[in-house]
C-alpha cells in the first residue's frame, strides 16, 4: 500500500511553482467534444483526474496526444458516441461534464451517475434543472447510468435554486450550440467558471457575464479549435500557502492569480500570517504564534469549502478557540478523527467544528478521507512531532501534481513509500 511518511518539525522555506487548476481541467477537456477541430491544451496539472479524462476521450474515440508532461492536444472529431465508459465515467465526479459538452455536439449523452470524494449526498438535481430548461429529457436507466437528450436544444432562463459550480458548467456547456438565449441565474462564479468561459469563447462561443452571478450564453452554430492555456489553481495554491504558515515557514509561491487568493490571504492575515503579493506570486512568512479566528466556507468569492480541512490544521495549532463552519458540504469532517488521533482537539457538531488550539501535534498513522482532507493530513505531518504515514494517498494523487517532490524542494521530510503493510 503506498503511502507518504513524513518527518515533521522543518519550516517550508523556498520557492513552489503552481499547477494548473484540476477543477477548470476536468471542464475544458470534455468542451473540447464541441469543437470541429483539435484543441492544444497547456498548463493541464500531471494528476490522476486528468488522466482519467484523457482516457475517457480516447475511449470514445478522440486523439489524444501527450506533447509533454502538461500539453496535450485533442481532436475531437474521430469521437462517435454519445456513451460516457461506464468504469472509467464512475471513477471521478467530474465525468459527467461530457453530458453537457454530449448534449452539445448530439444531443444525447449517457454517463454513469457520478463517483468522486464522498462529503455525503451530492445530488444533481440542479444539472438536471439545466437540461431540462433547454428541452431535455433526463432518465435514470439501467447499472448507474444517466440518460439525457432532446430533440432540440433552445435556450431559456434557468435560476438555480442553489449555487453549484457543476450545475453552472454543466447548463453552459449544454447551452453553449443551443437554439438562441440561455441565462443562468444565481449562477456559481468560482475562477474556474471565468476560464471554462474563456476557453469556449476563444473557440467562438458568445458567452458573458462568467464570474457574476447571471451567465447569458448565446447559441453559435459552430466552435473551432484553439490553444488555450488552464489558469493555475486556487486551491492547490492555497494548500502551500497554508503549509507554509502552519509550519512557521517562509515560501514564495508561483504561478497564481492573487485575487484568487484573496479570501485564503485574508484569513491567514488575520491569524497573523505575513502575506506579500506579487503579479504572479504570494509570500507567505509566519514567525508568530497563529491566532484564533472563525472561518465559514461559501461559494466563490468566500472562503472555498476546498480550504477548509487545511485550514483547520493550523488553526489546530492556533492561540484560543476557533470556530469553523462548513456551510457548502453536509458531511466534510470526516477527517477530524485522523487529526484528534495527532492530538488535536476538535469537537464537531453537523456543520460546525470547534477547535481549542494545542501547543502541537504529534505524528500518527492517519488516513486520507478524500483530496483535501489527504492534503490536511499531509500539512499535519509536516508540523507535527515525529513521524506521520499518511495511507489512501490515491485521493491526494486525484489533484496535486508532484505533492512530494515540490514539498521536498520545500524542505519537507516527506517521502513515498510503496512497501506492502
Ligand atoms: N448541489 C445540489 N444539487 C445539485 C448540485 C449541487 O444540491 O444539482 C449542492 C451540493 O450537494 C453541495 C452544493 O450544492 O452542497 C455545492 O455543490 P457544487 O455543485 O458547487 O459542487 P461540485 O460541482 O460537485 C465542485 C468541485 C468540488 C468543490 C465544489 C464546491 C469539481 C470537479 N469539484 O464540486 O471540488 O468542493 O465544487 O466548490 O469542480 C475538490 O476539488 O476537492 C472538490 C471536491
Amino acid at each position: 500500500m503506498d503511502k507518504f511518511v513524513i518527518k515533521g518539525g522543518t519550516p517550508l522555506k523556498g520557492e513552489v511553482t503552481i499547477s494548473g487548476a484540476k477543477n477548470a481541467a476536468v471542464a475544458i477537456m470534455p468542451a473540447v467534444i464541441l469543437s470541429d477541430g483539435p484543441c492544444i491544451l497547456e498548463n493541464l496539472p500531471d494528476i490522476s483526474d486528468v488522466h482519467t479524462v484523457k482516457r475517457i476521450l480516447a475511449e470514445m474515440g478522440a486523439v489524444v496526444k501527450n506533447i509533454d508532461k502538461n500539453t496535450v492536444e485533442i481532436d475531437p472529431r474521430p469521437v462517435d458516441t454519445d456513451i460516457v465508459p461506464c468504469e472509467l465515467g464512475r471513477k471521478m465526479r467530474g465525468s459527467y461534464y461530457f453530458i453537457g459538452a454530449l448534449l452539445g455536439r448530439y444531443k444525447r449523452a449517457v454517463c454513469p451517475l457520478p463517483g468522486g470524494c464522498d462529503f455525503g449526498v451530492r445530488p444533481i438535481d440542479q444539472h438536471l434543472k439545466g437540461f431540462e430548461a433547454l428541452g431535455c429529457e433526463c432518465m435514470v436507466k439501467e447499472e448507474g447510468m444517466i440518460e439525457v437528450s432532446a430533440d432540440e436544444l433552445v435556450g431559456d432562463n434557468v435560476y438555480m435554486d442553489l449555487v453549484t459550480v457543476g450545475a453552472t458548467i454543466n447548463t453552459m456547456l449544454a447551452a453553449v450550440k443551443a437554439k438562441g438565449l440561455t441565462v443562468i441565474e444565481n449562477a456559481a462564479r468560482e475562477p474556474h467558471i471565468v476560464d471554462l468561459a474563456n476557453f469556449l469563447n476563444t473557440m467562438g462561443a458568445d458567452i458573458r457575464g462568467a464570474g457574476t452571478d447571471v451567465i447569458k450564453i448565446r447559441g453559435v452554430e459552430h466552435l473551432k479549435g484553439c490553444t488555450y492555456s488552464i489558469i493555475p489553481d486556487q486551491i492547490e495554491a492555497g494548500t502551500y500557502m497554508v503549509a507554509a504558515a502552519a509550519s512557521g515557514g517562509d515560501v514564495l509561491i508561483k504561478n497564481v492569480i492573487p485575487k484568487h487568493l484573496e479570501s485564503i490571504s485574508a484569513k491567514l492575515e488575520e491569524m497573523g500570517v505575513i502575506i506579500e503579493e506579487f503579479d504572479d506570486a504570494v509570500r507567505v512568512v509566519r514567525n508568530r504564534p497563529v491566532k484564533r479566528c472563525s472561518v465559514k466556507t461559501l461559494p466563490h468569492p468566500g472562503f472555498p469549502t476546498d480550504m477548509q480541512p487545511q485550514i483547520t490544521v493550523l488553526l489546530s495549532i492556533g492561540k484560543g478557540t476557533s470556530i469553523v463552519n462548513e456551510s457548502v458540504w453536509d458531511n466534510r469532517f470526516q477527517y477530524v478523527d485522523e487529526l484528534v488521533r495527532m492530538g488535536a482537539k476538535i469537537r464537531v457538531n453537523g456543520r460546525i467544528a470547534v477547535i481549542e488550539g494545542v501547543d502541537y501535534l504529534t505524528g500518527a498513522s492517519v488516513r486520507s478521507t478524500d483530496l483535501r482532507a489527504g492534503a490536511a493530513m499531509v500539512i499535519a505531518g509536516i508540523i507535527a512531532k515525529g513521524t506521520t504515514y499518511v495511507e489512501d494517498i490515491k485521493y491526494i494523487q486525484r489533484g496535486y501534481e508532484d505533492i512530494v517532490e515540490k514539498l521536498q524542494a520545500l524542505g519537507a521530510d516527506i517521502r513515498l513509500s510503496s512497501t506492502p503493510d
